[in-house]
């Protein structure tokens, strides 16, 4: 079969990392045929002729089998993607705050159009998680699920502990190994986890909250004195995302800083790995744990799609449940 042509929209960490990983192995299926940008003068480590700056262009180039839309204004993210979905296109996306603002209606204007759209890269990087949820627990009954979204917190957390590195370098270098968002805010003050836990809730219980509706306490009041005590207690501080059904069916949804036991499988995800437990009704504990943040990672959640996509997978958001609540009863310790 022929490789299938990529028009891609942005160039920053996932962008390269998806065009490194295609470069890399050319027999992947998918080859970048058209690069659009934003600025025409910044430096970037491909021939200036490689890039264009009309994002239009692509919504009408039909040579393209499929549009991967990895820039970083969410605004303009949804600009770009709707209008693909309108025109029917397939579209692969990883922008996590556009996706946890807009998926109602993106997934109408799927409906509507006969497009599909995929986005396993929005959700802990390399960690197959939204497609797991969605395919394969599409039809089980899921309990709760208890996860690290965030690999640049969990990376400074972990920094912090390790090596007693002080917040802003730990941060500093977290920003530097292509970890953090562009506002670090959004990682530090967990509202990139509270965005990646809105998608969880859509694909584990077929629910769409808005992001207000989960509560998020990020780590900047997290000292170093904090993580000493957590460790004279044989315990380390994660920021941990909580989303649980409840006996009446509906869901509540949290992040927050916790105290996490050796006991738990979230214990030994360090650094800027993400992890997630999945707690179903007949097949029990599971545990996914996998490089969030970074290029590669990333990139390679984004070819997962593409892949997916010439196969004819589209998410079902087969779930449903009873309206959603704010979370105030999960049996979680809360550090803060
Ligand atoms: N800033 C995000 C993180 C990138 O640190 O997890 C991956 O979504």
């Amino acid at each position: 079969a022929r490789p299938w042509r990529v028009g891609l929209i942005g160039f920053g960490c996932v962008g390269q990392g998806l065009h490194d990983i295609l470069a890399r192995h050319p027999a992947s299926g998918f080859v970048i045929s058209r690069i659009v940008v934003k600025s025409p003068t910044k430096l970037r480590p491909l021939p200036a002729s490689r890039f264009e700056f009309d994002a239009t262009a692509l919504l009408a180039d039909d040579s393209l089998d499929v549009l991967v839309e990895v820039i970083d204004d969410a605004a303009a993210a949804f600009t770009f993607v709707a209008a693909a979905l309108r025109r029917g296109r397939r579209v692969v996306t990883a922008n996590k705050a556009m996706l946890a603002r807009h998926l109602p209606e993106l997934v109408a204007l799927q409906r509507a159009h006969g497009s599909t759209l995929l986005y396993e890269a929005a959700v802990c990087g390399s960690i197959p998680v939204v497609r797991t949820l969605d395919a394969y627990f599409g039809a089980e009954p899921l309990r709760r699920l208890t996860g690290i979204l965030n690999g640049s917190s969990n990376y400074v957390l972990t920094r912090m502990g390790n090596s007693g590195t002080d917040y802003a370098p730990a941060l500093a270098q977290a920003q530097q190994l292509g970890f953090a968002e562009t506002d670090p805010s959004l990682d530090m003050g967990a509202f990139d986890p509270r965005a990646k836990a809105v998608l969880l809730a859509a694909h584990a219980y077929g629910v769409f909250l808005d992001p207000e509706q989960v509560l998020n306490l990020g780590i900047e009041g997290i000292a170093a004195t904090d993580i000493a005590f957590a460790a004279s207690r044989g315990q380390k501080i994660k920021v941990v995302a909580g989303l649980q059904r409840l006996p009446d069916g509906r869901v509540t949804a949290l992040v927050t800083p916790q105290l996490v036991g050796s006991g738990s499988p979230l214990f030994g995800v360090d650094e800027e790995f993400n992890g997630v437990v999945i707690e179903a009704d007949f097949a029990g504990e599971q545990f996914l744990r996998g490089r969030g943040a970074g290029g590669h990672p990333t990139g390679s959640a984004v070819l997962a799609d593409l892949a997916a996509l010439r196969q004819g997978f589209a998410y079902q958001y087969a779930k449903t449940a009873a309206p959603p609540t704010h979370a105030t009863d999960l049996e979680i310790e809360i550090y803060l």
